[in-house]
């Protein structure tokens, strides 16, 4: 039996067609969403991930503003830069793109955003109201992940849930979010002994690892939903994820592929928390 091959793409091109939208709903009443990117430095991934969001902004009518800082922006540019957004009305959302070079202190420039304006979801605040299970903005991979499973029609409440990778951006949200919706959650991380047996009770199997190849076919319980978080450059350049994918298809009840998979739909939730943001700022 093959898999189900779960489209990231299409489904990233329905959440963006409703952001669209309520875009126009907005500039029916005068307000243009606003989202500022902030890239330090000359990452090639994070100039291409940037990229792309400023191209999706643009086919939705959302106003990006694309600050590109030289790798040696000190922490007093970048804190001043962000306080200024913070204060802008017409940006609505502000996004870091992580990694910050060294020695740039990541951390406290996540916690400088205003909570509102945090797109990403990062700040301590949004990562609380998680945890409380509150309304909030929710990590546009982790949300976007949720939407994916949703869209191979199994059911979470109930369900064996597995998390490989505890990542603050990917894992830890993942978790918490998987719990709300009523899942036995476990997650699995780099000190776990057994790694098979566990993955193998999986019925919903979230890598997130950043290792070509991790599992494979017989690690994955039959029937199970796979979600495939990896985004892996192999030496001949071909991008592959966490999952090998050809084996683990001929086991998996669905699979999303890489690419095509989790990465279109994290920018899709990012432009659903762009729109969001906005609603938040005008009560
Ligand atoms: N780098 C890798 N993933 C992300 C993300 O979701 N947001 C930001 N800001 N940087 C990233």
């Amino acid at each position: 039996m093959s898999a189900k091959i779960i489209d990231g793409k299409a489904l990233a091109n329905e959440v963006k067609q409703q952001v669209k939208g309520e875009v126009e709903k907005l500039a029916a009443a005068g307000i243009v969403p606003g989202l500022a990117v902030v890239l330090v430095g000359d990452d090639p991934a994070s100039q291409i991930y940037v990229r792309n969001k400023e191209k999706s902004c643009q086919e939705l009518g959302i106003k990006s503003e694309v600050y590109r800082l030289p790798a040696t922006t000190t922490q007093e540019e970048l804190e001043t830069l962000i306080d200024r957004l913070n204060a802008d009305p017409h940006v609505h959302g502000i996004l870091v793109q992580l990694p910050l070079p060294a020695p740039l202190r990541e951390k406290e420039i996540t916690d400088r955003i205003k909570p509102e304006k945090d797109v990403d979801g990062f700040h301590p605040v949004n990562l609380g109201r998680l945890l409380r299970g509150e309304p909030g903005i929710r990590p546009c991979t982790p949300a976007g992940i949720m939407e994916l499973i949703k869209a191979s029609r199994v059911e979470v409440k109930g369900r064996e849930c597995v998390v490989v990778g505890r990542s603050n951006i990917v894992g830890k949200p993942v978790f918490h979010l998987l719990l709300q919706e009523h899942g036995t959650v476990t997650v699995c991380h780099s000190r776990t002994p057994d790694l098979v047996t566990v993955t193998r009770r999986a019925d919903i199997l979230v890598v997130a690892v950043g290792k070509a190849g991790l599992i494979d076919g017989t690690m994955v319980k039959p029937g199970a939903v796979v979600i495939d978080v990896g985004v892996n450059r192999l030496p001949s350049g071909k991008v592959v994820g966490d999952v090998d994918f050809s084996s683990a298809q001929e086991v998996a009840g669905a699979i999303t592929p890489v690419p095509g998979g989790v990465g279109p739909m994290t920018i899709a939730m990012l432009m659903k928390n762009t729109v969001e943001a906005v609603l938040l700022q005008y009560g």
